[in-house]
């Protein structure tokens, strides 16, 4: 997984760190996060897109959209390598002021901000709030006024394209909660600019996570570009912000286009897109999230049980239960998401049987990886490496059945230290105000 190999006793090795290290030191389940592979993939993307951005004569600002995995740590990594960051609540934005990074480069998105997030991010001297409504255009302005300032905006459009891994749907109106109807964006953005407290960076899209190609971007664009032209011919409208969803690859049947095609492809359709509209090439701007931390993440399990159970046919399938589960990976469940499972531990020369990696929860829906392979003599106490979790799993991690969320450790040069603690069975009774006066718990 990622840049990790195996060492001579075929134990697998993120960051230079054997993975049975890892899980002797720190536990498992345990996510952990290669962190030159993580900088190494913000800066390729933020080159990509700017080598794209210059060939077609403009610029770009890179993103990190913290949805994927937000930590102080990680705001640092994606800084350090030249990115803006991309945050959608007020705790998001705390974490980004909180490690550090620079309030006039920081994006503030949500479909419904309150009233207060608002005003924290226009005190702070957020970079740009990205404006998901119309009701949002006064909340917005009112913020801003209130505070004496001028608030930079952007209106998030929904262009009608909706795409993910090797599609992308183009409909008139896409049936969902975020972003103004294309065919209103120009009324909208003329209301932003009659607002003194209000300034219009330009039009926003986001269609959609895990896209292979460029086609459903460059769809998007041409599609925003006649909205953004209008209203480029009133006044200058400089950026335009096309968002995230660049895909990885998280088992070998995945190969998304690599990142310097897909910003290529872009770039050039925008381009050519104002060329057909007499207007300025604008700025551009983009989101990814995925693209730069998933790939550089792993989690490792301990098998506890293995369980052949016979299939039509006269095969078989291995449940092959870990100590962690849909509490710290959610989107197998979710999404029926595809991952990849390898012992970590060792190798074997048995041959591959079908497993499905389930997890510890007390339902059937709780798996980690569907189906995959691993020896025949996978057993109990193994140690095994999902590939590919750097990217919404601790931020979509939960404490179903009261298990406790799992540290996170950043691996590099050889190094191991945890970026994010790990919850205990004590955290999550301390918050429980029904158990502070019990006379039973004194004591533990
Ligand atoms: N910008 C906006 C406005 C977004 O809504 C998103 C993701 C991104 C950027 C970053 O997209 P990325 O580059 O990471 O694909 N939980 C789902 C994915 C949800 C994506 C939500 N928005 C999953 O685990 O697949």
């Amino acid at each position: 997984p990622g840049r990790a190999h195996r060492d001579a006793d075929g134990r697998l090795v993120i960051g230079g760190v054997p993975a049975t290290d890892l899980a002797a030191r720190f536990g498992t389940p345990l996510y952990v996060v290669d962190e030159a592979d993580a900088r190494a993939r913000a800066a390729r993307i933020l080159a990509a897109f700017e080598a794209a951005a210059a060939s077609v004569g403009t610029t770009v600002t890179v993103y990190y959209a913290g949805k994927a995995f937000l930590s102080g740590a990680i705001v640092r990594w994606v800084t350090e390598a030249g990115l803006s960051v991309d945050v959608c609540t007020g705790g998001e934005l705390a974490v980004a002021l909180a490690a550090g990074a620079d309030p006039a480069r920081i994006g503030f998105h949500g479909n419904n901000k309150s009233v207060a997030e608002i005003e924290r991010a226009v005190g702070a001297g957020v970079g740009a709030i990205i404006i998901d409504s119309e009701v949002e255009v006064e909340r917005v302005a009112d913020a801003a006024a209130r505070a004496g300032r001028v608030q930079r905006v952007r209106l998030r459009v929904n262009s009608g394209v909706h795409a993910s891994t090797h599609e992308f749907l183009a409909t008139a109106h896409e049936d969902q909660k975020f972003g103004v109807s294309l065919d209103r964006a120009v009324e909208i953005g003329t209301r932003i600019r009659s607002h003194p407290s209000l300034d219009l960076l330009g039009l926003h899209c986001h269609i959609g996570s895990q896209i292979f190609d460029s086609a459903g971007f460059a769809e998007s664009a041409e599609r925003l570009l006649t909205a953004h032209a209008e209203l480029a011919r009133v006044a200058p409208l400089p950026e335009l912000n096309l968002g995230g969803g660049f895909g990885i690859a998280y088992t070998s049947a995945d190969d998304p286009t690599p990142i310097e095609e897909i910003a290529l492809g872009i770039a050039e359709a925008v381009a050519s897109g104002c060329r057909d509209r007499g207007v300025p090439v604008p700025k551009l701007a983009f989101e990814p999230g995925r693209s730069i931390i998933g790939p550089a993440g792993v989690t490792l399990y301990t098998v506890g049980t293995v369980k052949p159970v016979p299939l039509d046919g006269g095969t078989w399938r291995h449940y092959v239960s870990v100590d962690g589960g849909m509490s710290d990976n959610a989107r197998t469940a979710l999404y029926g998401a595809d991952y990849t499972v390898r012992l970590a531990g060792r190798v074997s020369d048995e041959p591959p049987a079908l497993v499905r990696v389930a997890g510890k929860h007390c339902e059937s829906g709780d798996i980690v990886v569907d189906a995959d392979y691993l020896p025949h003599d996978v057993a109990p106490g193994d140690l095994v490496a999902v590939a590919a979790t750097g990217a919404y799993c601790w931020s979509l991690a939960n404490n179903y059945n009261h298990v406790p969320r799992p540290p996170v450790v950043a691996v590099r040069d050889g190094e191991a230290r945890v970026i994010v603690h790990g919850e205990t069975e004590a955290d999550l009774l301390a918050r429980d105000a029904g158990l502070e006066a019990s006379a039973g718990l004194e004591g533990t």
